[in-house]
């Protein structure tokens, strides 16, 4: 056994890259000041802190330059990504009367159990992704499917249960638990997807088939929940020093395609989270959306009970916009050790590994786009990701992200995942990343020679 552990699997940003001389301020400047921290100690208003939401508001339109500028009104703040998924998902669907969830496959694997939680296990499908994310027109043609064989079931001639594998049709079941009265709207559908930088593989879907993605959504009166947790941490390739921008977010897309939303909804959640820009830790986070959906999301139960999340931390998290300072951190330093990072684990790969036929996505040296935290590897048809993953835990103390992680319970899992790993370039520094890819030589030559 090798004396240290090397995680290429963990996804989370290594310690020396949070802020945390830059929080410790903020933390005393909001403390000390008796408006604020009255403030963020009470419980916060539905839609969270007021100068946070219109910080982070600026922010996004500077960074994205959208057709219109993002307002204070279309954000609410969140806990982060995973519990506003939990809360969207409360709000705005209801597991009688809404269908199917169709997620990107590959994907993030711990959404599984928020969408599972919210009443939908048995009915997560997943679209396969190419080199620009998932794959739209299997989608159209997969809700096209289900559609059809709804129609069959309110016809009385079969049950969509052939379709979703357990009874959900509303004909049959009979059931209403969220009325649109209270809740605003219950889509029929919900589509998830990271649209840049995807978790795990790297891919980043281009404006034309973000555009195809929204007006599918508004065809089959779907929700896309898109994860823009990764947009920040993008650049170009290896020989540009500036920061790359992905393309629109589908959430301003959807504001203003063939006229705008179709009602005062829409049909797309954009997730944002502090989480990979200042630490995990701090639990905040914003979704944007058109007011009306950013009105429904704040009303949310635990919210008018509790307060907006994170309150205290989002005045805190506010200091690092109010001055500007976190544009300049992720522009100043998050991007560049990105880029380093990137540059330094897919060296090691091509030195290491392309002698057995192991290739990856992105290449930081041709991709005019990359950015994120993974590199998302293709094994050789001779091995299986589950058996270099096994081996390299039990010989090598070498933890590996094995594709099937990322399948989609049910049904999904087909493809090639089986032979995909992702590797994180975020967390282990640059010498252990280059000594991980050459322990996972090792176990891939030891195991082609039958050791
Ligand atoms: C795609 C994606 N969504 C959500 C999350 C979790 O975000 P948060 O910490 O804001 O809950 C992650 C974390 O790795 C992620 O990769």
């Amino acid at each position: 056994m090798h004396p240290k552990k090397i995680d290429l699997f963990q996804g989370w940003p290594t310690s020396s890259m949070l802020p945390v001389k830059r929080l410790k301020q903020a933390a005393n400047a909001a403390l000390s000041n008796k408006a604020i921290f009255e403030t963020g100690l009470e419980y916060g208003p539905d839609e969270g802190h007021y100068p946070l939401r219109k910080n982070i508001a600026h922010w996004l339109s500077n960074f994205y330059i959208p057709a219109q500028p993002v307002t204070a009104d279309r954000i609410c703040i969140t806990g982060g990504a995973s519990q506003n998924l939990a809360c969207v998902l409360q709000v705005f669907t209801d597991p009688a009367q809404t269908r199917m969830v169709w997620l990107v496959e590959p994907t993030y694997h711990l959404g599984f159990r928020i969408f599972e939680d919210a009443g939908f296990a048995g009915r997560l499908r997943g679209i396969p992704e190419d080199g620009d994310g998932m794959d739209v027109a299997a989608l159209e043609l997969a809700l096209e499917a289900f559609e059809r064989s709804e129609k069959l079931t309110q016809e009385g001639l079969v049950c969509a249960c052939i379709v979703a594998s357990v009874c959900v049709c509303p004909l049959t079941t009979n059931k209403v638990y969220k009325p649109d009265s209270l809740y605003g709207k219950i889509y029929k559908h919900v589509i998830y997807c990271v649209p840049s930088f995807a978790n795990p593989s790297g891919t980043t879907m281009p404006r034309a088939r973000r555009e195809a993605l929204v007006r599918v959504a508004r065809r089959f009166d779907a929700l896309v929940v898109a994860d823009d947790v990764y947009d920040f941490l993008g650049w170009g390739t290896a020989h540009s020093e500036s920061v790359s921008r992905p393309p629109p977010r589908l959430v301003d897309i959807d504001r203003v395609l063939d006229g705008g939303p179709q009602d005062r909804f829409g049909n797309v959640v954009s997730n944002g989270s502090f989480s990979k820009l200042i630490g995990p830790g701090c639990r905040v986070g914003w979704a944007e959306g058109t007011d009306g959906f950013i009105r429904g999301l704040s009303r949310a139960g635990s919210t008018r009970s509790g307060g907006a999340p994170s309150q205290l931390m989002s005045t805190i998290v506010n200091e690092l916009l109010e001055d500007n300072f976190l544009p300049g951190y992720i522009a100043g330093c998050l991007v560049p050790e990105g880029r380093k990072r990137h540059m330094c684990l897919a060296s090691a790969i091509k030195e290491h590994l392309s002698q057995f036929d192991v290739s990856f996505t992105p290449d930081p040296v041709t991709s005019p786009l990359a950015g994120g935290y993974y590199i998302w590897v293709m094994l050789p048809d001779a091995l299986t990701a589950a058996q270099v993953c096994e081996q390299a835990l039990k010989t090598r103390n070498l933890v590996l992200g094995s594709g099937e992680t990322f399948a989609v319970p049910g049904r999904g899992g087909g493809g090639d995942l089986h032979r995909r790993l992702r590797l994180c370039f975020m967390w282990e520094d640059e010498g252990r990343l280059v000594e991980g890819v050459e322990r996972l030589g090792v176990v891939i030559r030891e195991i082609l020679a039958g050791k």
